[in-house]
Protein backbone atom coordinates (compact mmCIF):
# COMPACT_ATOMS: atom_id res chain seq x y z
CA UNK A 1 0.00 0.00 0.00
CA UNK A 2 0.91 3.44 -0.69
CA UNK A 3 0.66 7.24 0.38
CA UNK A 4 1.62 10.54 -0.48
CA UNK A 5 1.74 13.86 0.64
CA UNK A 6 3.02 16.86 -0.85
CA UNK A 7 4.44 19.50 1.81
CA UNK A 8 5.32 23.06 0.68
CA UNK A 9 6.30 25.57 3.26
CA UNK A 10 3.99 28.08 2.27
CA UNK A 11 0.89 26.21 3.33
CA UNK A 12 0.84 27.14 6.65
CA UNK A 13 -2.22 26.03 8.95
CA UNK A 14 -1.35 28.41 12.06
CA UNK A 15 2.02 28.01 14.32
CA UNK A 16 1.69 25.70 17.17
CA UNK A 17 0.67 27.16 20.41
CA UNK A 18 2.96 25.42 22.72
CA UNK A 19 -0.15 24.74 25.62
CA UNK A 20 -1.27 21.86 23.11
CA UNK A 21 0.80 19.96 24.92
CA UNK A 22 -0.47 20.57 28.26
CA UNK A 23 -1.85 17.67 30.88
CA UNK A 24 -3.69 17.88 33.93
CA UNK A 25 -3.26 16.58 37.52
CA UNK A 26 -6.15 16.35 39.53
CA UNK A 27 -6.49 15.60 43.26
CA UNK A 28 -7.91 12.06 42.62
CA UNK A 29 -6.29 8.99 43.55
CA UNK A 30 -2.96 8.68 43.46
CA UNK A 31 -1.85 11.26 40.83
CA UNK A 32 -0.75 13.81 43.41
CA UNK A 33 -0.38 11.22 46.84
CA UNK A 34 2.16 8.80 45.98
CA UNK A 35 2.45 10.17 42.31
CA UNK A 36 4.10 13.79 42.33
CA UNK A 37 4.43 13.85 46.14
CA UNK A 38 5.72 11.36 48.40
CA UNK A 39 7.56 12.41 50.95
CA UNK A 40 9.41 8.84 52.39
CA UNK A 41 9.99 8.02 48.62
CA UNK A 42 13.86 8.15 48.56
CA UNK A 43 14.02 10.78 45.67
CA UNK A 44 11.76 13.04 47.01
CA UNK A 45 12.93 16.60 47.25
CA UNK A 46 12.75 18.88 50.62
CA UNK A 47 9.07 19.65 50.10
CA UNK A 48 8.27 16.08 49.58
CA UNK A 49 7.94 15.72 45.80
CA UNK A 50 9.16 12.70 44.04
CA UNK A 51 12.13 13.73 41.59
CA UNK A 52 12.06 10.85 39.39
CA UNK A 53 8.84 11.68 38.17
CA UNK A 54 9.34 15.33 37.49
CA UNK A 55 12.51 14.24 35.60
CA UNK A 56 9.95 12.44 33.33
CA UNK A 57 7.24 15.22 33.02
CA UNK A 58 10.84 17.48 31.92
CA UNK A 59 11.35 14.65 29.33
CA UNK A 60 8.49 15.44 28.05
CA UNK A 61 8.66 19.21 28.90
CA UNK A 62 5.12 20.06 29.87
CA UNK A 63 4.02 23.80 29.37
CA UNK A 64 0.95 23.82 31.10
CA UNK A 65 -0.54 21.90 33.76
CA UNK A 66 -4.50 22.27 34.70
CA UNK A 67 -5.36 21.68 38.25
CA UNK A 68 -6.85 20.36 40.79
CA UNK A 69 -9.71 19.06 38.65
CA UNK A 70 -11.73 17.82 37.18
CA UNK A 71 -14.70 16.60 38.92
CA UNK A 72 -12.90 17.34 42.20
CA UNK A 73 -13.16 21.11 42.15
CA UNK A 74 -16.89 21.23 42.03
CA UNK A 75 -17.01 20.40 45.69
CA UNK A 76 -13.21 22.49 46.89
CA UNK A 77 -13.04 24.32 49.16
CA UNK A 78 -9.86 25.94 48.09
CA UNK A 79 -9.10 27.40 51.79
CA UNK A 80 -8.66 23.71 52.87
CA UNK A 81 -5.39 23.96 50.69
CA UNK A 82 -3.56 26.65 52.56
CA UNK A 83 -1.83 27.69 55.63
CA UNK A 84 0.21 25.50 57.80
CA UNK A 85 -0.29 22.11 56.88
CA UNK A 86 -1.30 20.55 60.41
CA UNK A 87 -3.85 22.52 60.88
CA UNK A 88 -5.63 21.57 57.02
CA UNK A 89 -8.86 19.58 57.51
CA UNK A 90 -9.71 16.20 56.00
CA UNK A 91 -12.80 16.21 53.63
CA UNK A 92 -15.29 13.79 52.37
CA UNK A 93 -14.11 14.12 48.94
CA UNK A 94 -17.24 13.90 47.05
CA UNK A 95 -16.45 14.02 43.67
CA UNK A 96 -14.42 10.50 43.92
CA UNK A 97 -15.83 9.42 47.01
CA UNK A 98 -11.97 9.12 49.00
CA UNK A 99 -10.70 11.18 51.77
CA UNK A 100 -9.05 14.55 51.26
CA UNK A 101 -6.10 15.60 53.59
CA UNK A 102 -5.59 18.88 51.80
CA UNK A 103 -1.65 17.69 52.78
CA UNK A 104 -0.92 19.24 49.07
CA UNK A 105 -3.02 22.22 47.78
CA UNK A 106 -2.60 25.41 45.85
CA UNK A 107 1.10 27.22 46.71
CA UNK A 108 2.36 23.34 47.37
CA UNK A 109 1.02 22.70 43.80
CA UNK A 110 2.28 25.84 41.88
CA UNK A 111 5.65 25.84 43.25
CA UNK A 112 5.82 22.40 42.31
CA UNK A 113 4.48 23.15 38.75
CA UNK A 114 6.96 26.19 38.46
CA UNK A 115 10.29 24.33 39.44
CA UNK A 116 9.67 22.25 36.11
CA UNK A 117 8.74 25.66 33.77
CA UNK A 118 5.47 24.28 33.83
CA UNK A 119 2.33 27.54 34.12
CA UNK A 120 -0.74 26.31 35.69
CA UNK A 121 -4.20 26.32 34.69
CA UNK A 122 -6.12 26.46 37.46
CA UNK A 123 -9.66 25.63 37.78
CA UNK A 124 -12.72 27.68 40.14
CA UNK A 125 -15.34 25.98 41.31
CA UNK A 126 -18.88 26.73 40.02
CA UNK A 127 -20.56 23.26 41.56
CA UNK A 128 -21.08 24.06 45.08
CA UNK A 129 -19.73 27.80 44.83
CA UNK A 130 -19.54 30.58 42.57
CA UNK A 131 -18.34 34.41 42.16
CA UNK A 132 -17.00 34.95 45.41
CA UNK A 133 -14.36 32.10 46.20
CA UNK A 134 -13.24 32.37 42.92
CA UNK A 135 -12.65 36.21 43.10
CA UNK A 136 -10.97 35.57 46.68
CA UNK A 137 -9.03 32.58 45.04
CA UNK A 138 -7.63 35.10 42.46
CA UNK A 139 -6.93 37.85 44.69
CA UNK A 140 -5.16 35.23 47.05
CA UNK A 141 -2.93 33.94 43.77
CA UNK A 142 -2.37 36.82 41.71
CA UNK A 143 -2.63 40.26 43.74
CA UNK A 144 0.88 41.68 45.03
CA UNK A 145 0.26 42.65 48.66
CA UNK A 146 -1.76 44.92 50.66
CA UNK A 147 -5.44 43.08 51.00
CA UNK A 148 -7.11 40.57 53.37
CA UNK A 149 -6.26 37.39 50.23
CA UNK A 150 -2.79 39.19 49.07
CA UNK A 151 -1.40 39.28 52.72
CA UNK A 152 -2.96 35.53 53.35
CA UNK A 153 -0.59 34.51 50.95
CA UNK A 154 2.62 36.47 52.05
CA UNK A 155 2.05 35.20 55.33
CA UNK A 156 1.64 31.80 54.19
CA UNK A 157 5.29 31.73 52.91
CA UNK A 158 4.86 33.17 49.35
CA UNK A 159 5.88 36.78 49.30
CA UNK A 160 5.55 36.90 45.41
CA UNK A 161 2.16 36.45 43.88
CA UNK A 162 2.24 33.52 41.58
CA UNK A 163 0.64 35.51 38.21
CA UNK A 164 -1.72 32.86 36.99
CA UNK A 165 -2.72 33.37 33.64
CA UNK A 166 -5.08 31.01 32.71
CA UNK A 167 -8.11 30.17 34.50
CA UNK A 168 -11.36 27.52 33.94
CA UNK A 169 -14.76 28.54 34.71
CA UNK A 170 -15.59 25.28 36.48
CA UNK A 171 -15.41 21.90 35.14
CA UNK A 172 -17.97 19.50 32.72
CA UNK A 173 -21.17 21.78 34.85
CA UNK A 174 -23.12 19.96 31.88
CA UNK A 175 -22.50 16.50 33.44
CA UNK A 176 -24.89 14.69 35.82
CA UNK A 177 -22.38 13.67 37.96
CA UNK A 178 -20.96 16.96 38.37
CA UNK A 179 -21.72 18.15 41.50
CA UNK A 180 -23.64 21.36 41.55
CA UNK A 181 -24.40 20.69 37.51
CA UNK A 182 -26.25 23.05 36.32
CA UNK A 183 -28.50 23.73 32.76
CA UNK A 184 -26.75 25.93 30.27
CA UNK A 185 -28.75 28.98 30.62
CA UNK A 186 -27.92 28.65 35.06
CA UNK A 187 -24.17 28.23 34.23
CA UNK A 188 -23.80 31.05 30.90
CA UNK A 189 -25.08 33.43 33.60
CA UNK A 190 -22.95 32.20 36.60
CA UNK A 191 -19.41 31.66 34.25
CA UNK A 192 -20.55 35.37 32.72
CA UNK A 193 -20.66 36.77 36.27
CA UNK A 194 -17.83 35.06 37.42
CA UNK A 195 -15.61 36.16 34.54
CA UNK A 196 -16.58 39.69 34.96
CA UNK A 197 -15.61 39.99 38.55
CA UNK A 198 -12.30 37.66 37.98
CA UNK A 199 -11.17 40.05 35.43
CA UNK A 200 -12.20 43.20 37.36
CA UNK A 201 -9.52 41.44 40.07
CA UNK A 202 -6.96 40.29 37.21
CA UNK A 203 -7.61 42.19 33.86
CA UNK A 204 -4.67 40.36 32.68
CA UNK A 205 -6.06 36.78 32.77
CA UNK A 206 -7.64 34.28 30.41
CA UNK A 207 -10.87 32.48 30.99
CA UNK A 208 -12.07 28.96 29.70
CA UNK A 209 -15.64 28.17 29.59
CA UNK A 210 -17.13 24.66 30.10
CA UNK A 211 -17.93 23.10 26.95
CA UNK A 212 -19.98 19.70 26.60
CA UNK A 213 -18.42 16.81 28.60
CA UNK A 214 -18.48 15.43 25.64
CA UNK A 215 -19.57 15.22 22.27
CA UNK A 216 -22.37 12.29 22.72
CA UNK A 217 -23.82 14.42 25.36
CA UNK A 218 -27.78 15.39 24.91
CA UNK A 219 -27.51 19.06 25.51
CA UNK A 220 -24.40 18.60 23.03
CA UNK A 221 -23.79 21.94 20.46
CA UNK A 222 -27.23 23.86 22.64
CA UNK A 223 -25.34 24.07 25.95
CA UNK A 224 -21.81 25.73 23.77
CA UNK A 225 -24.44 27.83 22.17
CA UNK A 226 -26.34 28.61 25.11
CA UNK A 227 -23.14 28.99 26.77
CA UNK A 228 -21.30 31.55 24.53
CA UNK A 229 -24.25 33.66 24.46
CA UNK A 230 -24.03 34.72 27.73
CA UNK A 231 -20.19 34.43 27.95
CA UNK A 232 -18.59 35.38 24.49
CA UNK A 233 -17.26 38.78 25.49
CA UNK A 234 -16.24 37.44 28.70
CA UNK A 235 -14.02 34.51 28.01
CA UNK A 236 -11.09 33.69 25.68
CA UNK A 237 -11.53 30.16 25.58
CA UNK A 238 -14.35 27.15 25.37
CA UNK A 239 -13.52 24.05 26.70
CA UNK A 240 -13.67 20.51 24.82
CA UNK A 241 -13.29 16.98 26.58
CA UNK A 242 -13.20 13.29 25.14
CA UNK A 243 -11.65 9.82 26.14
CA UNK A 244 -11.82 6.85 23.71
CA UNK A 245 -11.60 3.27 24.30
CA UNK A 246 -11.23 -0.16 22.76
CA UNK A 247 -13.93 -2.28 24.81
CA UNK A 248 -15.08 -3.97 21.73
CA UNK A 249 -11.36 -5.02 21.11
CA UNK A 250 -11.32 -3.96 17.51
CA UNK A 251 -8.38 -2.13 17.10
CA UNK A 252 -9.18 -0.90 13.40
CA UNK A 253 -12.56 0.88 14.36
CA UNK A 254 -10.48 2.29 17.63
CA UNK A 255 -8.31 3.88 15.75
CA UNK A 256 -10.81 5.27 13.49
CA UNK A 257 -12.56 7.07 16.34
CA UNK A 258 -10.13 9.93 15.98
CA UNK A 259 -12.25 10.94 13.10
CA UNK A 260 -15.02 11.78 16.00
CA UNK A 261 -12.57 13.90 17.73
CA UNK A 262 -11.83 15.97 14.42
CA UNK A 263 -15.94 16.17 13.99
CA UNK A 264 -16.05 17.46 17.63
CA UNK A 265 -13.78 20.00 16.95
CA UNK A 266 -15.22 21.08 13.17
CA UNK A 267 -18.81 21.52 15.22
CA UNK A 268 -17.95 23.58 18.03
CA UNK A 269 -15.73 26.09 15.77
CA UNK A 270 -18.47 26.25 14.15
CA UNK A 271 -20.74 26.70 17.28
CA UNK A 272 -18.56 29.12 18.19
CA UNK A 273 -18.27 31.21 14.51
CA UNK A 274 -21.92 30.79 15.04
CA UNK A 275 -22.65 33.06 17.96
CA UNK A 276 -19.73 35.53 16.50
CA UNK A 277 -21.90 35.82 13.45
CA UNK A 278 -24.73 36.56 15.91
CA UNK A 279 -23.24 38.91 18.10
CA UNK A 280 -21.64 40.56 15.12
CA UNK A 281 -18.44 39.86 17.30
CA UNK A 282 -14.81 41.06 16.19
CA UNK A 283 -13.78 38.33 18.35
CA UNK A 284 -12.71 34.71 17.54
CA UNK A 285 -13.28 32.18 19.74
CA UNK A 286 -10.01 29.41 20.56
CA UNK A 287 -10.60 26.12 21.99
CA UNK A 288 -9.09 24.32 24.83
CA UNK A 289 -9.27 20.75 24.73
CA UNK A 290 -8.21 20.55 28.73
CA UNK A 291 -9.05 16.89 28.79
CA UNK A 292 -8.55 14.03 26.34
CA UNK A 293 -6.84 10.72 26.78
CA UNK A 294 -7.66 7.11 25.97
CA UNK A 295 -9.37 5.86 29.32
CA UNK A 296 -11.19 2.68 29.46
CA UNK A 297 -9.69 -0.24 31.35
CA UNK A 298 -10.10 0.57 34.99
CA UNK A 299 -13.90 1.45 34.20
CA UNK A 300 -15.06 -1.37 35.52
CA UNK A 301 -12.31 -2.00 38.47
CA UNK A 302 -13.17 1.40 39.83
CA UNK A 303 -17.06 0.48 40.27
CA UNK A 304 -15.52 -1.64 43.19
CA UNK A 305 -13.78 0.50 45.05
CA UNK A 306 -14.07 0.91 49.18
CA UNK A 307 -15.06 4.81 49.19
CA UNK A 308 -12.86 6.84 52.05
CA UNK A 309 -9.63 5.92 50.97
CA UNK A 310 -6.81 7.65 51.24
CA UNK A 311 -5.35 7.98 47.80
CA UNK A 312 -6.71 5.29 46.61
CA UNK A 313 -5.70 2.94 43.02
CA UNK A 314 -8.27 5.24 41.02
CA UNK A 315 -8.36 5.57 37.29
CA UNK A 316 -5.22 3.41 36.89
CA UNK A 317 -5.29 3.01 33.08
CA UNK A 318 -2.68 0.46 32.50
CA UNK A 319 -1.89 1.20 28.71
CA UNK A 320 -1.31 -1.09 25.66
CA UNK A 321 0.56 -0.46 23.21
CA UNK A 322 -2.18 -0.08 20.70
CA UNK A 323 -3.40 2.86 22.97
CA UNK A 324 0.08 4.84 22.43
CA UNK A 325 -1.18 4.51 18.78
CA UNK A 326 -4.62 6.26 19.59
CA UNK A 327 -2.74 8.68 21.65
CA UNK A 328 -0.57 9.47 18.64
CA UNK A 329 -3.92 9.98 16.41
CA UNK A 330 -5.37 12.13 18.72
CA UNK A 331 -2.58 14.51 18.98
CA UNK A 332 -2.23 14.51 15.28
CA UNK A 333 -6.12 15.40 15.23
CA UNK A 334 -5.56 18.39 17.73
CA UNK A 335 -2.15 19.49 15.54
CA UNK A 336 -4.37 19.82 12.29
CA UNK A 337 -6.50 22.31 13.87
CA UNK A 338 -3.95 24.24 15.41
CA UNK A 339 -5.28 27.51 14.44
CA UNK A 340 -8.56 27.55 16.81
CA UNK A 341 -6.98 24.90 19.43
CA UNK A 342 -4.75 27.23 21.35
CA UNK A 343 -4.38 24.50 24.77
CA UNK A 344 -4.51 21.21 24.94
CA UNK A 345 -4.47 19.10 28.39
CA UNK A 346 -3.81 14.91 28.21
CA UNK A 347 -6.09 13.75 31.22
CA UNK A 348 -4.20 13.30 33.38
CA UNK A 349 0.16 12.63 34.34
CA UNK A 350 0.52 10.48 36.53
CA UNK A 351 -1.25 7.97 37.67
CA UNK A 352 -4.86 8.44 37.06
CA UNK A 353 -4.68 7.82 33.00
CA UNK A 354 -1.39 9.28 32.78
CA UNK A 355 1.31 8.63 30.41
CA UNK A 356 3.75 8.36 33.71
CA UNK A 357 2.88 5.71 36.27
CA UNK A 358 4.39 4.90 40.05
CA UNK A 359 4.38 2.81 43.05
CA UNK A 360 4.10 4.63 45.91
CA UNK A 361 7.76 4.72 47.66
CA UNK A 362 9.15 2.75 44.78
CA UNK A 363 9.17 2.60 40.83
CA UNK A 364 8.44 5.36 38.27
CA UNK A 365 7.98 4.16 34.98
CA UNK A 366 6.66 5.99 31.44
CA UNK A 367 3.48 4.01 30.27
CA UNK A 368 3.29 3.56 26.23
CA UNK A 369 1.23 6.65 25.96
CA UNK A 370 4.30 8.34 27.30
CA UNK A 371 5.83 8.06 23.87
CA UNK A 372 3.87 9.62 20.98
CA UNK A 373 3.24 12.34 23.54
CA UNK A 374 6.72 13.32 24.74
CA UNK A 375 7.57 13.01 20.82
CA UNK A 376 4.94 15.19 19.42
CA UNK A 377 5.79 18.45 22.48
CA UNK A 378 9.67 17.48 21.82
CA UNK A 379 9.48 17.83 18.44
CA UNK A 380 5.81 19.56 17.35
CA UNK A 381 7.13 22.93 17.30
CA UNK A 382 6.73 25.75 15.14
CA UNK A 383 3.82 25.92 12.35
CA UNK A 384 1.92 23.68 11.51
CA UNK A 385 1.58 23.02 7.22
CA UNK A 386 -1.28 21.47 5.56
CA UNK A 387 0.25 19.26 3.07
CA UNK A 388 -1.32 17.60 0.51
CA UNK A 389 -2.36 13.84 1.59
CA UNK A 390 -3.39 10.64 -0.46
CA UNK A 391 -3.83 7.59 1.41
CA UNK A 392 -5.25 4.51 1.12
CA UNK A 393 -8.51 4.12 2.95
CA UNK A 394 -10.75 1.33 4.87
CA UNK A 395 -14.07 1.04 6.57
CA UNK A 396 -14.75 -0.20 10.42
CA UNK A 397 -17.86 -1.20 12.41
CA UNK A 398 -19.10 2.63 12.99
CA UNK A 399 -16.16 4.52 10.75
CA UNK A 400 -16.13 4.74 6.90
CA UNK A 401 -13.35 6.17 4.48
CA UNK A 402 -10.65 5.85 7.74
CA UNK A 403 -7.41 7.05 6.07
CA UNK A 404 -4.51 4.60 6.96
CA UNK A 405 -2.48 7.54 7.11
CA UNK A 406 -2.86 9.92 9.53
CA UNK A 407 -0.24 12.93 9.65
CA UNK A 408 0.91 15.76 10.74
CA UNK A 409 3.80 18.16 9.47
CA UNK A 410 5.02 20.87 11.67
CA UNK A 411 7.97 23.19 10.49
CA UNK A 412 10.61 24.68 12.51
CA UNK A 413 11.87 27.74 10.57
CA UNK A 414 14.20 28.70 13.61
CA UNK A 415 15.77 25.42 13.36
CA UNK A 416 15.11 24.72 10.03
CA UNK A 417 13.47 21.26 10.77
CA UNK A 418 10.47 19.94 9.15
CA UNK A 419 8.80 16.65 11.44
CA UNK A 420 6.15 14.78 9.84
CA UNK A 421 4.06 12.84 12.52
CA UNK A 422 2.19 9.95 11.44
CA UNK A 423 0.40 7.20 12.60
CA UNK A 424 -0.22 3.83 9.96
CA UNK A 425 -3.61 2.49 11.09
CA UNK A 426 -3.26 -0.28 8.51
CA UNK A 427 -4.16 -3.80 10.49
CA UNK A 428 -2.08 -5.96 7.55
CA UNK A 429 -0.02 -3.36 5.46
CA UNK A 430 2.87 -2.05 5.80
CA UNK A 431 2.48 1.70 4.33
CA UNK A 432 5.16 2.61 1.63
CA UNK A 433 5.06 7.29 2.19
CA UNK A 434 6.46 9.67 -0.37
CA UNK A 435 6.58 12.73 0.42
CA UNK A 436 7.31 15.92 -1.73
CA UNK A 437 9.51 17.95 0.24
CA UNK A 438 11.49 19.80 -2.93
CA UNK A 439 10.24 23.02 -1.04
CA UNK A 440 13.06 21.76 1.94
CA UNK A 441 16.18 22.28 -0.16
CA UNK A 442 19.65 20.81 1.31
CA UNK A 443 17.70 19.07 4.28
CA UNK A 444 18.43 15.49 5.31
CA UNK A 445 16.43 12.61 7.27
CA UNK A 446 18.21 13.01 10.62
CA UNK A 447 15.92 10.69 12.60
CA UNK A 448 13.26 8.21 11.96
CA UNK A 449 11.61 6.95 14.69
CA UNK A 450 9.00 3.98 15.23
CA UNK A 451 6.75 3.19 18.02
CA UNK A 452 5.82 -0.16 16.98
CA UNK A 453 4.87 -4.20 18.20
CA UNK A 454 3.76 -7.31 17.36
CA UNK A 455 1.62 -7.99 20.37
CA UNK A 456 -1.15 -4.45 20.51
CA UNK A 457 -1.75 -5.48 24.02
CA UNK A 458 1.53 -4.96 25.60
CA UNK A 459 1.91 -3.04 28.28
CA UNK A 460 4.69 -0.96 30.28
CA UNK A 461 5.13 -2.14 33.92
CA UNK A 462 7.31 -1.41 36.60
CA UNK A 463 9.19 -5.30 35.82
CA UNK A 464 9.30 -4.71 32.47
CA UNK A 465 9.18 -0.84 31.99
CA UNK A 466 10.78 -1.19 28.54
CA UNK A 467 8.41 -3.97 27.10
CA UNK A 468 6.83 -0.83 24.51
CA UNK A 469 9.70 1.43 23.41
CA UNK A 470 10.05 3.48 20.15
CA UNK A 471 13.63 2.66 18.29
CA UNK A 472 15.13 5.05 15.36
CA UNK A 473 15.62 2.19 12.81
CA UNK A 474 13.09 3.75 10.72
CA UNK A 475 14.64 3.40 7.21
CA UNK A 476 13.06 6.89 5.44
CA UNK A 477 15.40 8.19 3.07
CA UNK A 478 15.86 11.23 1.28
CA UNK A 479 16.34 11.59 -2.61
CA UNK A 480 15.58 14.15 -5.52
CA UNK A 481 13.41 15.75 -3.20
CA UNK A 482 11.16 12.93 -2.35
CA UNK A 483 11.48 11.59 1.49
CA UNK A 484 10.50 7.62 1.15
CA UNK A 485 10.00 5.47 4.36
CA UNK A 486 8.36 2.35 5.27
CA UNK A 487 5.88 2.71 7.86
CA UNK A 488 5.09 -0.70 9.26
CA UNK A 489 1.42 -1.83 9.95
CA UNK A 490 -0.21 -0.45 13.08
CA UNK A 491 2.58 2.17 14.26
CA UNK A 492 3.46 5.87 15.25
CA UNK A 493 6.27 7.26 13.23
CA UNK A 494 8.10 10.03 13.77
CA UNK A 495 10.54 11.43 10.66
CA UNK A 496 12.69 14.54 11.03
CA UNK A 497 14.37 16.65 8.29
CA UNK A 498 16.92 19.30 9.41
O1 LIG B 1 -10.00 13.17 34.10
C1 LIG B 1 -10.92 12.42 34.84
C2 LIG B 1 -12.29 13.08 34.92
O2 LIG B 1 -12.88 13.06 33.66
C3 LIG B 1 -12.32 14.53 35.30
O3 LIG B 1 -12.32 14.73 36.67
C4 LIG B 1 -13.61 15.00 34.72
O4 LIG B 1 -13.59 16.35 34.38
C5 LIG B 1 -13.84 14.09 33.53
O5 LIG B 1 -15.11 13.56 33.52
Amino acid sequence: QKAKMIIEKEYKLADVDSRIYGSFIEQLGRAVYGGIYDPGHPTADEYGFRQDVADMIQEIGVPIIRYPGGNFVSGYNWEDGVGPVGERPRRLELAWRMIETNEVGTNEFIRWANQLNSEVMMAVNLGTRGVDAARNLLEYCNHPSGTYYSDLRISHGYTKPHGIKTWCLGNEMDGPWQIGQKTAVEYGRLASETAKAMKLVDPSIELVACGSSFRAMPTYADWEATVLDHTYEQVDYLSLHTYYGNPDNDVANYLARSLDMDLFIKEIVAVCDYIKAKKRSKKTMHLSFDEWNVWFHSLESDKHLDPWQIAPAQLEDHYTFEDALMVGSMLITLLKHADRVKMACLAQLVNAIAPIMTETGGAAWRQTIFYPYMHASVYGRGTVLQPIVVSPLYDSKDYTDVPMLDSAVVYNEEKNELVIFAVNKSVEDALLLECDVRGFQNYQVVQHTILENDDLKTVNTAKQPNAVMPHDNGDASLRDGWVQATLPKLSWNVIRLQ
